[in-house]
């Protein structure tokens, strides 16, 4: 119906504050860390875009080719007329291979990146005119609600990407409760999962010839710069990713080339040579333990789908009653 998008902004007006001591908490603590999240900043979200175009990168391309296979598919079980709300919406692209099949009454966007967002829902907005477009610039990884005014029959949540396994198992699971909260028995959701698999094919997908995915961990240093007066030199450390089979997990580190400090808001960091800064956590599931997290979090397993390598996974999960 409408061109154009309803904007909600729901960043709290203490975000600024409370990223910063987050930062600052994680910088302090041994090891070392911050949360995957202080990447996307504007050149973190058109890096991380260019990274799904990687030849190493499977999980793009695989869960895109899954999505168009599947839509008619995922439409029957999740049905038309849906409120589809897709959590960390970044480019929405990926919505576009459902619009089609799933026809939902009204599609809202939630994603940290304000910009981003706000170009990514218009540009989706134009190209569907028949769509009521919502964009909320939100932390969905915090305690939310759906903004007002959604039309639309039930939710469907669409959190693609596996940007799931950002969250350790627990945090998963606790996340998955806290959207319980949001959806009404017979809401879905609709969730990308990357699959355990050869870490050959894990360690390239994270390690990129072209360094893209270097780049991409390397700016979240230039970021502590630009917006929050870190004095840090990027160059000072290198890109170090690698599977942790014990745990499931590909890690990213951001490792000190020689003894530095770093400041951060008149906090000194001490980092020593060959010290790590980890800065994310991507897991990976197997099917049957996926669905059964799901289903400890309250959610009921209905389908899932598969590329025919076993590299990605995409399930249709049901509130349950
Ligand atoms: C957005 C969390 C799904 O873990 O594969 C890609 C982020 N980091 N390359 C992933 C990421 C490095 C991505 N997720």
């Amino acid at each position: 119906m409408e061109s154009f998008v309803r904007f909600h902004d729901q960043h709290p007006p203490e975000a600024a504050g409370s990223l910063y001591e987050e930062l600052l908490a994680g910088l302090s603590a041994t090891p070392k860390h911050t949360s995957p999240k202080f990447f996307y900043d504007r050149r973190g979200s058109e890096l991380f875009d260019a990274i799904c175009r990687q030849p190493e990168y499977y999980p793009t391309r695989t869960e895109e080719a899954i999505l168009r296979d599947a839509a008619p598919a995922i439409a029957e079980v999740a049905g038309r007329d849906a409120t589809l709300i897709e959590l960390g919406s970044g480019a929405s692209r990926k919505v576009r291979l459902l619009l089609e099949a799933l026809h939902p009454a009204c599609y809202l966007g939630v994603d940290i990146s304000r910009d981003f967002l706000l170009d990514s829902t218009r540009r989706l907005a134009m190209d569907y005119p028949w769509l009521e477009v919502h964009a909320a610039c939100a932390d969905f990884s915090r305690p939310m609600a759906w903004p007002e005014g959604l039309s639309g029959e039930r939710p469907v949540a669409f959190f693609p990407g596996s940007s799931i396994g950002n969250f350790t198992p627990e945090e998963a699971e606790a996340f998955l409760e806290g959207l319980t909260a949001l959806l009404p028995p017979g809401g879905g959701l609709l969730v990308g999962v990357d699959l355990i698999k050869d870490r050959a094919i894990l360690d390239a997908a994270y390690n990129d010839a072209a360094g893209v995915t270097a780049a991409f961990n390397l700016n979240l240093l230039q970021r502590l710069r630009d917006e929050f007066a870190a004095e840090v030199e990027p160059r000072g450390f290198r890109h170090h990713a690698f599977y942790n089979e014990a745990d499931s997990r590909i890690e990213m580190h951001l490792v000190s080339r020689n003894d530095q400090a770093i400041h951060v808001a008149g906090e000194r960091i001490d980092f020593g040579q060959g010290e790590s800064l980890h800065t994310e956590n991507s897991y990976k599931y197997s099917v049957a333990g996926f669905r059964e997290l799901a289903g400890r979090a309250g959610f009921e397993p209905r389908a899932h789908w598969t590329d025919p390598d076993g590299l990605f996974c995409i399930h249709y999960l049901e509130r349950a009653a």
